[in-house]
């Protein structure tokens, strides 16, 4: 009989990440091709959709390469992070959170504990860049964040065994995918909903509308390949326009981040799938 792990550890995000698709996933099951080999998903992120499926077979790509940094990390030196982390956890205050913030560099290990640490601590858990490239979120105001969850991490560092994970923009997808035994799923930053609202930017990588024209030129080329396509971005006319070929699933989300309650409340969104 197969043991049955205790809740904790099932692996599951490790990073609160902008646009987090865990809030999702029970609307996305229904929508997952029935089969496939080798997944790929170009704007990783906090990687909720790849943590539900846990495919034995994975490429996990993102732009950033702070974030490719902790993700190689836990997969491949997970007790040396941990070792880290919980020297965070234990000078955590604010004079820490700011000098610890201050900093740019250091080693693989040293720059991946950083970020999760400021991603457990700071205002919103949200990971923010200036224009500069530097991390520039005041501190948040919790009572007793954790900081170092090895039990997460190990479980985590696990699942990303035989993962694939680089950095490189989400055109790179094409090298490697051509058949209908590959999943893609495209998560990229979301086409703004109005005229007024502001390009998609999660640092400073900003994703402008040439972007989303070359995403799903990327989106056509594997679906003529056979390639099991599928896409979420913002239910705008524009999206439903540029997709109208192929088959748009309408999901209810609710706008988890945003520093205004008021503004919290549902909204739809698109799931665009080639299959
Ligand atoms: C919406 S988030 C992905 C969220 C993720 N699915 C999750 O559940 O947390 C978008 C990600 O795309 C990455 N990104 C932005 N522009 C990119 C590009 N041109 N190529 C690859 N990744 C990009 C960002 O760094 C960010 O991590």
């Amino acid at each position: 009989m197969q043991t049955q792990l205790p809740p904790r550890l099932h692996p599951r995000p490790f990073l609160k990440w902008a646009g987090g698709k865990g809030q999702l996933i029970q609307q996305y099951i229904a929508h997952f091709p029935a089969q496939f080999s080798t997944y790929y998903e170009p704007f990783l992120g906090g990687g909720a959709v790849f943590f539900h499926l846990l495919p034995p077979r994975s490429r996990l790509m993102d732009i950033n390469p702070e974030l490719v940094n902790v993700y190689c990390c836990v997969r491949d030196q997970v007790e040396a992070l941990i070792d880290c982390l919980k020297v965070h956890r234990d000078r955590h205050c604010a004079d820490y959170y700011y000098q610890i913030r201050a900093q740019a560099d250091g080693s693989p290990i040293e720059r991946a504990a950083r970020l999760i640490y400021l991603n457990k601590t700071c205002f919103n858990g949200l990971y923010r860049e200036n224009s500069k490239g530097q991390f520039n979120v005041p501190i948040g105001r919790y009572a007793n964040p954790t900081i170092c969850d090895s039990e997460l991490l190990y479980a985590t560092s696990l699942a990303l065994r035989s993962s694939r994970i680089q950095l490189s923009p989400f055109e790179s997808v094409l090298d490697d995918a051509h058949s209908s035994q590959d999943f893609v799923y495209l998560d990229p930053p979301y086409h703004p909903i109005s005229a007024t609202s502001k390009f998609t930017a999660y640092n400073r990588y900003a994703f402008t509308q040439d972007d989303q024209i070359r995403l799903h030129d990327v989106f056509v080329k594997l679906a003529r390949r056979g390639v099991n396509v599928m896409l979420s971005n913002s239910d705008c006319l524009f999206i439903r326009d540029l997709y109208q070929d192929f088959t748009i699933h309408t999901i209810v989300a609710s706008r988890a981040i945003n520093s205004n309650a008021e503004k919290r409340g549902k909204i739809t969104e698109v799931l665009v799938t080639s299959y």
